[in-house]
């Protein structure tokens, strides 16, 4: 057998490659950014054809870079963005709109009409998930609505509609030349479309959208060792690899942190923060605001399901003081600037871009930052936005012990901002819980390679991954319990405030 897997992971702000290693270790990555489209406040879209061009050159560079080829590989995972609609016509191969982003919240009023009308409970109970702007459904209605001819296309079956990992699988596959429309469960348990219990496309679900069935992929487990299909010779990777595994990318982070057994949970932070946690084969209903979502599907074995935390805005906010406000030059700034006061002079932001997720749910909310005095300096700010981070993940993980009436001993971190030492300091002071890190931290990739990798055999089982599992940092809290309270007081009325701002 070949002596390496490899997983693109499809990020909302750029695409990479990994080759891993038997031991999980990296031995290859590309990665590229791609534009984040914002043509009006609140809009964020991306081109379905960047993605996938990215995706083609960041798969061709890492291999060249690591002297690999399509021999190499045993199999090939994707992981994604999840929730990003895609629609594009099967026979062109051409996008009919930009893909509407996660964060995007113009499907408000179709969010609050679902509501309105009684079908939210609905919503709630088969696809364990709250009627929100996030979830795809919304985002195909809006599509189908808006965008002329799409409608008329979708009833002839011509136009199809996938999340960014069923781009891509039917692009590796052959694309308009025979490509595969699949997806997996955790990918499809995002769209508000599927019942959580039979893990099919449901059809009351459906209506409440008006969304035809025969847009929808074919629903497959998240490791398959029925493989999605091969990548197409002609193609990035130069020869035919098994497609073998396909899971959200923060499914995918949990499979990477072995999180196997229920009560275990990690917390990813990218652009937004996502913490899940494995409730095992049974479905926990939420009384606090989570989501109930599939963790993951191995083969035919059962379904593994999660409680989720998700926050839209973590990472995204440092990179708006480096965008739009320009105080940093690049990301990890934020650590240096903050680190120099020593505290947050009393300011306190609450990042509510895209309205706030978990465990509030309230898409029109908007940002705030408050506090402020003529004291205040960017570096408060910088502070604050780091802070901020860590207070959501506080409300989250709260919320998380509520639902599962079980407190997490240590907090299994991953992603970018893990990088930041003063980040993962204020992390565990605020959660009053040690913070781990592993010595793999892009857990995402790692995941998707994982499933795809069991499907062939090129890890056994569960058990083996576990070994590849190592700690390379902990954080300890050093805040008393007063100023864990006090800090966590102030928290919660700076998000009242983003919540009066429209009421
Ligand atoms: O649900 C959205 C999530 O999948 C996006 O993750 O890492 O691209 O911010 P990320």
């Amino acid at each position: 057998m070949a002596d390496f897997v490899g997983a693109v992971d499809q990020g909302t702000t750029s695409t990479r490659f990994m080759i891993f290693d038997h031991g999980g270790n990296v031995v290859g990555m590309h990665q590229l950014e791609h534009e984040q489209i914002l043509p009006q406040a609140g809009w964020v879209e991306h081109n379905p054809v960047e993605i996938w061009d990215r995706t083609t050159t960041v798969i061709a560079t890492a291999l060249r870079q690591a002297n690999l080829s399509a021999t190499d590989l045993a199999a090939l995972g994707i992981t994604n963005q999840r929730e990003t609609a895609v629609v594009w016509n099967r026979r062109t191969g051409r996008p009919y709109y930009n893909a509407i982003v996660w964060q995007d919240t113009r499907t408000d009023r179709i969010a609050s009409a679902l509501e309105r009308d009684g079908k939210g409970d609905v919503i709630r109970r088969k696809a364990g998930l709250p009627p929100a702007t996030y979830f795809s459904g919304g985002k195909i209605q809006w599509i189908l609505e808006n965008v002329e001819g799409v409608r008329e296309a979708a009833e002839r079956g011509d136009a199809v509609f996938g999340n960014t990992d069923s781009w891509l699988l039917w692009n590796l596959t052959g694309g308009a030349d025979g490509g595969v429309h699949v997806t997996d469960v955790t990918n499809a348990s995002r769209t508000m479309l599927m019942d959580l219990e039979t893990l099919s496309w449901d059809d009351e679900l459906l209506s409440f959208f008006n969304i035809p069935r025969a847009m929808l992929p074919e629903i497959r487990p998240s490791s398959d060792p029925n493989r999605y299909g091969v990548t197409r010779a002609g193609g990035p990777v130069g020869g035919e690899v098994p497609l073998t595994g396909d899971l959200g990318d923060q499914q995918a982070a949990t499979v990477g942190q072995v999180c196997f057994s229920p009560g275990e949970a990690k917390n990813t932070y990218g652009t937004g923060n996502f913490m899940l946690l494995n409730t095992g084969t049974e479905l926990v209903r939420s009384n606090n605001g989570l989501l109930t979502t599939v963790c993951y599907r191995f083969g035919d074995q059962a379904p593994v399901y999660a409680l989720e935390g998700s926050i839209a805005v973590t990472g995204s906010a440092v990179q708006w003081l480096r965008d739009q406000l320009g105080i940093i030059r690049q990301a990890s700034d934020s650590e240096t600037l903050a680190a120099q006061v020593n505290d947050n002079g009393g300011v306190y932001f609450v990042p509510a871009f895209s309205g706030l997720f978990a465990p509030y749910w309230r898409s029109d909310a908007r940002g705030a930052i408050v506090g402020l005095s003529r004291y205040n300096t960017n570096a408060h700010v910088a502070r604050a936005t780091l802070e901020a981070i860590c207070y959501q993940t506080r409300d989250v993980l709260d919320a998380m012990n509520s639902d599962s009436g079980v407190a997490l001993d240590v907090l299994k971190v991953d992603g970018g901002i893990t990088a930041n030492n003063l980040c993962m300091q204020i992390q565990a002071d605020v959660v009053g819980v040690p913070v781990s890190r592993p010595v793999v931290a892009e857990t995402t990739a790692l995941g998707a390679a994982y499933a795809a990798g069991l499907a062939v055999g090129f890890w056994k089982n569960t058990d083996e991954l576990r070994e590849n599992w190592n700690e390379s940092q902990r954080w300890q809290p050093s805040w008393t319990q007063e100023q864990r309270d006090e800090g966590y007081a102030r928290w919660k009325k700076a998000v009242q405030r983003t919540l009066d701002w429209v009421d």
